[in-house]
């Protein structure tokens, strides 16, 4: 298939998959881009199933209208159910890059309303990591200087794209060489340390000539084959492993460069240990890295996770709580506050006793949320299913009204 006929091929699935929301009276949100502009030609032959939808820009505006589709003012909609917009790169975790039609704004007002956001995007848009499109950012004409400056502060390129005004009126700054990480603190739930943190401690670690360790006993194998070393592209000089590995056996590993194990293979660093190198431990091992741990499997603990984040999320706005859901690869978590954790000093004052609460509400109706304590998350692993993303959601929905009330 070429691009087009993926793109075609992706904007009638996403018709398959808006139909029953057609039929329940639903007012569609629709982003912008020749992969929406293929999504509103499928649309047209059910226009007059269609309640009505709102754009995210002119140009949707304009093929709505002419495919016979009713435009609705997002001012006069209570809820927009499902959103489709197509992206300009997206990774393993549904993570995305938007803006290269420069309707980002608008896309991302409707799409924070909506309830479910479809992305429909041809092959040609998946990266492992994010960056490799510029970033797009919307900006009010009077401050483009000054925020082309903060964002070289912070290690990006901005670039004023030119002969682009946006339907707002702005202008927009296409983002180079911006370092795209999720780094993460996993024993504060799922806390992200700021971009740019991990390449600028490489680059401090080469300047004074000390070792990059990276503790990858959470992050190994769970947010991608190669852990956070992949995820984020940074590498260590030593690497320590451990849980996941194992596939449930006891098991921990480290590596490093040759040069840096020469000094366990020539006797001046004694390397011993009662487990070392367990047969049934390593053959379990082997089976987890080789046999479940597929490429297959990574897509779908992410769609999962993903689908669990969104989903806790979406209750979480409709019911107007102070708290947030994150995720990334296959761990996700709640966070009782309102304002994104950045470091430990925001996570220590997490609403401890709404996590509490919110654990054993949800284990009073049987599902486990994940480990106890506030500063854990969960791990979807490749025994879990659709159907228990969805009871997870159900109980959610169901114990979220009385924690809103403590
Ligand atoms: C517009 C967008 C578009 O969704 C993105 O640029 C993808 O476009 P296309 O479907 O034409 O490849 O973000 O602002």
């Amino acid at each position: 298939m070429n691009q087009d006929e993926q793109k075609r091929a992706v904007a009638h699935a996403a018709l398959k998959f808006a139909l029953p929301y057609f039929d329940a009276g639903a007012i569609l949100g629709i982003g912008t881009g020749s992969t929406v502009d293929q999504f509103v030609a499928a649309l047209a032959p059910h226009a007059a199933r269609i309640a009505g939808a709102v754009p995210s820009s002119e140009r949707t505006a304009r093929a709505l209208t002419g495919a016979g589709i009713r435009i609705v003012d997002l001012n006069d909609v209570a809820a927009v159910p499902i959103y489709v917009d197509g992206c300009d790169e997206i990774d393993g975790c549904l993570c995305m890059i938007k803006g290269g039609g420069a309707a980002l704004t608008q896309e991302k007002i409707v799409a924070a309303v909506a309830t479910t956001f479809v992305c429909i995007a041809d092959e040609s848009k998946r990266v492992d990591v994010l960056g490799r499109f510029p970033l797009p950012v919307e900006v009010i004409p009077l401050a483009r200087a000054y925020v082309a400056r903060e964002l070289a502060a912070l290690g990006g390129r901005a670039v004023w794209r030119p002969n682009v005004v946006t339907d707002n009126g702005n202008v927009i700054l296409d983002v180079h060489g911006l370092h795209i990480v999720e780094p993460i603190m996993l024993n504060m739930g799922v806390t992200e340390p700021a971009a740019g943190f991990l390449p600028g401690l490489r680059a401090l670690c080469d300047e004074f000539n000390a070792l990059l360790v990276f503790d990858e006993v959470k992050t190994g194998v769970k947010i991608a084959p190669g852990g956070a070393t992949e995820h984020y592209k940074i590498r260590p000089d030593i690497v320590v492993l451990a849980k996941a590995i194992g596939g449930g056996l006891p098991l921990a590993a480290f590596g490093a460069s040759a040069e840096i194990m020469e000094e366990i293979n020539s006797f001046r660093v004694i390397h011993v240990g009662t487990y070392a190198s367990n047969p049934i431990t390593l053959a379990a091992a082997e089976v987890t890295l080789k046999e479940i741990l597929t490429p297959d499997a990574y897509r779908t603990l992410f769609a999962l996770n993903r689908k669990l984040v969104d989903g806790y999320a979406a209750i979480i706005r409709e019911l107007g709580m102070p708290c947030y859901a994150n995720g990334v690869g296959s761990m996700g978590t709640i966070n009782f506050k309102k304002d994104v954790i950045r470091d430990y000093r925001d996570w220590v004052t997490l609403d401890r006793r709404a996590t509490q609460a919110w654990y054993l509400a949800m284990l009073n109706e049987g599902v486990i949320p994940q480990p106890p304590g506030p500063d854990e998350q969960w791990t979807i692993t490749v025994q879990h299913t659709e159907a228990d993303i969805e009871t997870h959601l159900k109980v959610f929905r169901k114990v979220a009204p009385l924690l809103k009330s403590l």
